[in-house]
C-alpha cells in the first residue's frame, strides 16, 4: 500500500494535522491586526458567522470530495463526476493556487525564522524603539538574508514531508499542536497580567460597529477561508487521508472551533500588551514585526524570553500550514506522474524555493521589477487574496452542490448509513445557495475595489 493510500493512522492524528494546516500565520499574524482594524468585537461576530456558516461548510465539502475519491484535487472532482472531465481543470487550479500561496507563505515564514534568531541573540533587544522599523526594512530589503531564511524554513518543511503522511505530517502535528497551545496560553497569561490590560481586552472584544465597513465584512469572509485552509484543495488531500469511520461533521467542527479559538487567543496575547506599553494597535501588517518587538523590549530582560517564545510560536504555526500546502502539490505530482514521493518532494521544493525567492527579493534586489504596476510580492498577494482562492472556492461549492450526486454526499457524510445526519438539509442549502452567492459577492467586490481603489 502506498503512503498516500495509508492516510492518517487515527482520528486524533487527522484532527491535529488539519488543525495544524488551519492554524498558521493567518491566525497569529493576520487575524489580530485585521480584527484591530475593523472594529474588534464587531468584526469577531461577523467572522464567527462566516467561519461556521461558510468556512466549515466548505471544509466538509472538501473532506467529502477527498475521502470519497481517495485522490488529490486533480482527479478528485472527476472521480465524483466521471462524465464531466472538464472539472479536472478546477483541480489543477487548486494545485496552482497552493503553489502561489506557499511561495508567499515561505517568505513571511522566513522573516519569522529570522526574528527567532534576532530575539534569541539579543539583536532585537539591543535596538532603540526608533531603530526597530529600520531594522525590519533593512532585513526585508537585504540582498540575500530573506532568501537564506526562506530556504531554511522550506527545507525543514520538506524534510517533514519526506517522512511521509503518518511518520512525517501526523507525527509532527501531534507534538507541535499541543506545544503551540501551551505557548499561546503562556503569552496570554503574560499579556493579561500586565498593567492596564483591560483596555486591550475591551478594544478586542467590545464591538464597535462604526469601524466595521463593507470592506471589513469582505475581509472577514476572506480571512475565514484563508484561516481554515479551505478553497484551494488542501482539505481535499487531507480529506483523502481521514480514517473511513470518522464523522466528517464532527471533525470539521472541532477543527473550525480550534482554529477560531487560537486566533482569538492570539489577539488576547497581543492587544493587552500592545496597549499596556502604549503602542498603536491598528498598525496593520507591521503589528507583529515592528510593534511587538517594541513591546517585548519594554518588558526588560524577561522580554527576550517572551520574544523568542512568540516568534517560535509563529514559526511552528507557519510550519504545519506550509506542510499542508507542500503536501498538496507533492501528492498531486506523485499521483499524476510516475515520479515517486521522494523525488516529487525534491522537485516541488525546488520550484517553491525558486518562486518564493523571487517573492522574497521583491523589496530588495528585484524592487525595480513591476507586474501590472505592483511589486512582485504585491502581485502575488493580489492573486492570493483577491483572485485564486475565491475562484477555487466558488468552483468547489458549485461542483459539490450542483454536480455531485446528492446520494453520494449523504452516503459519505453518514459513513454509508452508520451515522445520523440531521444537519443535512441546512448544510445542503448553505452549500448550494448561501456559499456560492457570498463568495461571488466577495470575488466581484474585491476585483472592483482593486481595479478602482478610489471609489
Ligand atoms: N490556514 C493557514 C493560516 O491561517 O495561516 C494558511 C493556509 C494553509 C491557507 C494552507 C491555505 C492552505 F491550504
Amino acid at each position: 500500500m502506498s503512503d498516500k493510500q495509508q492516510g492518517f493512522s487515527s482520528s486524533f492524528g487527522a484532527i491535529m494535522a488539519a488543525v495544524g494546516s488551519a492554524v498558521g500565520l493567518g491566525n497569529i499574524w493576520r487575524f489580530p491586526y485585521i480584527m484591530g482594524q475593523y472594529g474588534g468585537g464587531a468584526f469577531l461576530l461577523v467572522y464567527l458567522a462566516f467561519v461556521f456558516l461558510i468556512g466549515m461548510v466548505l471544509m466538509m465539502t472538501e473532506f467529502v470530495i477527498g475521502r470519497r475519491s481517495q485522490h488529490t484535487p486533480a482527479k478528485a472532482f472527476v472521480y465524483n463526476r466521471p462524465d464531466r472531465k472538464g472539472w479536472r481543470f478546477l483541480g489543477y487550479l487548486c494545485v496552482f493556487t497552493c503553489l502561489m500561496i506557499i511561495s508567499q507563505y515561505v517568505v513571511l515564514s522566513g522573516w519569522t525564522t529570522n526574528y527567532i534568531v534576532d530575539s534569541a541573540t539579543g539583536t532585537l533587544a539591543s535596538l532603540q524603539t526608533s531603530e526597530i522599523g529600520t531594522h525590519f526594512s533593512n532585513f526585508i530589503t537585504h540582498p540575500w538574508l530573506p532568501v537564506m531564511y526562506l530556504i531554511i524554513f522550506t527545507v525543514i518543511t520538506a524534510v517533514i514531508i519526506l517522512g511521509g503522511v503518518q511518520k512525517g505530517i501526523e507525527a509532527v502535528s501531534k507534538v507541535l499542536m499541543p506545544v503551540l497551545l501551551v505557548l499561546v496560553l503562556v503569552l496570554c497569561v503574560r499579556s493579561i497580567t500586565l498593567p492596564n490590560s483591560s483596555v486591550g481586552l475591551s478594544y478586542l472584544f467590545s464591538p464597535d460597529f462604526s469601524k466595521l465597513s463593507g470592506e471589513g465584512v469582505l475581509a472577514a469572509l476572506g480571512q475565514a477561508l484563508f484561516s481554515l485552509s479551505v478553497g484551494m484543495g488542501t482539505m481535499i488531500v487531507y480529506g483523502s487521508y481521514i480514517p473511513a469511520n470518522d464523522n466528517i461533521f464532527k471533525t470539521a467542527m472541532l477543527i473550525t472551533a480550534s482554529d477560531t479559538l487560537i486566533a482569538v487567543l492570539a489577539g488576547v496575547a497581543i492587544f493587552p500588551a500592545v496597549f499596556s506599553f502604549g503602542q498603536d494597535p491598528a498598525s496593520g501588517p507591521g503589528l507583529v514585526f515592528q510593534v511587538l518587538p517594541t513591546v517585548f523590549n519594554s518588558m526588560g530582560g524577561i522580554g527576550t524570553v517572551f520574544a523568542v517564545m512568540f516568534f517560535f510560536l509563529l514559526a511552528l504555526a507557519a510550519l504545519t500550514s506550509a506542510i499542508s500546502l507542500l503536501e498538496t502539490i507533492v501528492a498531486w505530482l506523485c499521483e499524476s506522474s510516475s515520479v515517486n514521493r521522494y523525488k516529487s518532494t525534491i522537485i516541488v521544493t525546488l520550484v517553491v524555493l525558486a518562486v518564493g525567492s523571487v517573492c522574497a527579493l521583491s523589496d530588495g534586489l528585484l524592487s525595480g521589477v513591476k507586474i501590472l504596476n505592483k511589486s512582485i510580492f504585491g502581485f502575488v498577494d493580489d492573486l492570493n487574496s483577491i483572485y485564486l482562492p475565491p475562484i477555487c472556492a466558488i468552483g468547489t461549492v458549485i461542483f459539490f452542490g450542483w454536480q455531485m450526486k446528492k446520494e453520494d454526499i449523504i452516503d459519505e457524510l453518514s459513513n454509508h448509513g452508520a451515522l445520523k445526519i440531521g444537519y443535512f438539509k441546512a448544510f445542503y442549502f448553505l452549500v448550494r445557495y448561501v456559499a456560492p452567492i457570498a463568495l461571488l459577492v466577495v470575488l466581484f467586490t474585491s476585483i472592483y475595489a482593486s481595479l478602482f481603489p478610489n471609489n
